[in-house]
C-alpha cells in the first residue's frame, strides 16, 4: 500500500517553539522538505498573530518558498479572514480545525464546536469555488487535557458534522499524544462505519511514546494517510502537556519496513531536520534519525 504523508513540521512543529524563528529559517526548512518529495507540506497557519505569534509571517513564508511540482502547500484556516489571506498567498489546500472536546475547542479557537463548524461553512464553500481541497481536523479525538478521556461517539459526531459541510478529508488528532493502539482501533472501527478509509488521516503526537504503535495499528485497519513532523517537533500552545508529532523519519522507517511505499526520501527528510536543529541550536527527537546518524550504511 502507498502511504501518504503530510509533513506538518513547519506549522505544528514551529507553532509551539518558544523563541523567535527567522522567516528565512522557515523558508529554508520548507525548501529542504520540498527536496524530499512530499505530496503535502503544511507550511503555516492564517490565524491570529496575537494567539500564535510564531506563525505571524505566514504570508511571507508562502511568498518566498520554492514550490515543487507535485507537492501541495497547505495551511490552517480558522475563519473567512483566514481564507482570504490563504487565497491571497496562493495556498494549494486549506485545513479547518475543530475538536471533539468543547473545553479544548474554546481554549483553542474561542468558540464551541458547533460555532466553529458554522464558521467553516463559508470557508469550505469559498475554497470549493477556487477548487482548493479542504481538510478538517478533529483535535482531542482520544484524550483532552481538560476533559480527560473522549468517547468515540463524540468524535464520530464531529466527523459527521464536518462531512456535512463538505470537507474532503478528516485528520484525527491525538493532540496530547496519549492514545494507545486499542483506543485507536476502537475509534477507527466506529469511524469506518461512517466514512471511507481513504478520507481519513491520522495525526499522532508522541508524548507517551506510543505514536508509532498507533500508526501501525491504523495501517493495519487500512489507513494509509498520516501526519508527521521532521525531527518529531511539534505541540499545541493551547494543549498543556502536548509534545511533538510522530517524527517523519520514524514514520517512514516503520511503514516502509511494514511493506508500504512511502514517498518522502528519508535521507532528505533527515537533512531538513538537521538544518532546523542547527538553526534552533538543539537536537530534535527522532529515534531513527539518531540510529542512522551512528549506523554504518550496511546496518540500514
Ligand atoms: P477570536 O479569539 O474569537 O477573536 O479569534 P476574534 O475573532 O474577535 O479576533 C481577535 C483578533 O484576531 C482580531 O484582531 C481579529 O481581527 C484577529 P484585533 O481586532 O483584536 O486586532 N483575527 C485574525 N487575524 C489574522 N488572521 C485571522 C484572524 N481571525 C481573527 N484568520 C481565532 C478566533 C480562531 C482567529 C483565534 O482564536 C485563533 O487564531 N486561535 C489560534 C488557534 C491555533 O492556531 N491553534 C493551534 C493550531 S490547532 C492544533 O495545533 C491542533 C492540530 O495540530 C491537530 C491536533 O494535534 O490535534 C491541528
Ligand atoms: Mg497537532
Amino acid at each position: 500500500m502507498k502511504a501518504r504523508i503530510t509533513e506538518v513540521g513547519p506549522r505544528d512543529g514551529l507553532q509551539n517553539e518558544p523563541g523567535t524563528i527567522p522567516t528565512e529559517t522557515k523558508v529554508r526548512f520548507v525548501d529542504a522538505l520540498s527536496e524530499a518529495g512530499y505530496e503535502e507540506i503544511e507550511v503555516s497557519a492564517f490565524v491570529s498573530a496575537e494567539r500564535v505569534p510564531q506563525l505571524a509571517d505566514a504570508e511571507e513564508v508562502f511568498a518566498r518558498i520554492r514550490r515543487r511540482a507535485g507537492t501541495l502547500y497547505s495551511a490552517l484556516v480558522p475563519n473567512e479572514r483566514g481564507l482570504e489571506r490563504a487565497l491571497h498567498a496562493k495556498v494549494g489546500k486549506i485545513a479547518v480545525f475543530t475538536a471533539a472536546s468543547e473545553t479544548f475547542n474554546r481554549k483553542n479557537v474561542n468558540a464551541s464546536i458547533q460555532e466553529s463548524i458554522e464558521r467553516f461553512r463559508p470557508v469550505v464553500e469559498g475554497a470549493r469555488n477556487h477548487s482548493i481541497p479542504v481538510r478538517g481536523y478533529v483535535s482531542t479525538a482520544f484524550w483532552c487535557p481538560y476533559e480527560g478521556k473522549i468517547a468515540p461517539e463524540r468524535v464520530v459526531d464531529v466527523v459527521q458534522r464536518l462531512q456535512d459541510i463538505g470537507v474532503d478529508e478528516i485528520s484525527i488528532g491525538d493532540t496530547i499524544g496519549k492514545a494507545v493502539p486499542v483506543e485507536v482501533m476502537a475509534l477507527l472501527d466506529r469511524l469506518l462505519d461512517h466514512l471511507d478509509q481513504d478520507r481519513l488521516v491520522m495525526h499522532f503526537h508522541d508524548t507517551y511514546g506510543t505514536a508509532i504503535a498507533n500508526v501501525l495499528a491504523s495501517y493495519d485497519r487500512g489507513i494509509s494517510a498520516f501526519d508527521a513532523s521532521a525531527g518529531g517537533l511539534g505541540g499545541c500552545p493551547f494543549a498543556p502537556g502536548a509534545s511533538g508529532n510522530v517524527a517523519t523519519e520514524d514514520l517512514i522507517w516503520a511503514l516502509t519496513r511494514t511493506g508500504a511505499t512511502v514517498p518522502p526520501d528519508l535521507d532528505r527528510v533527515r537533512a531538513a531536520s538537521d538544518l532546523l536543529a542547527s538553526a534552533l541550536g538543539r537536537p530534535l527527537r527522532s529515534r531513527v534519525h539518531e540510529a542512522l546518524s551512528g549506523a554504518k550504511p550496511q546496518a540500514r
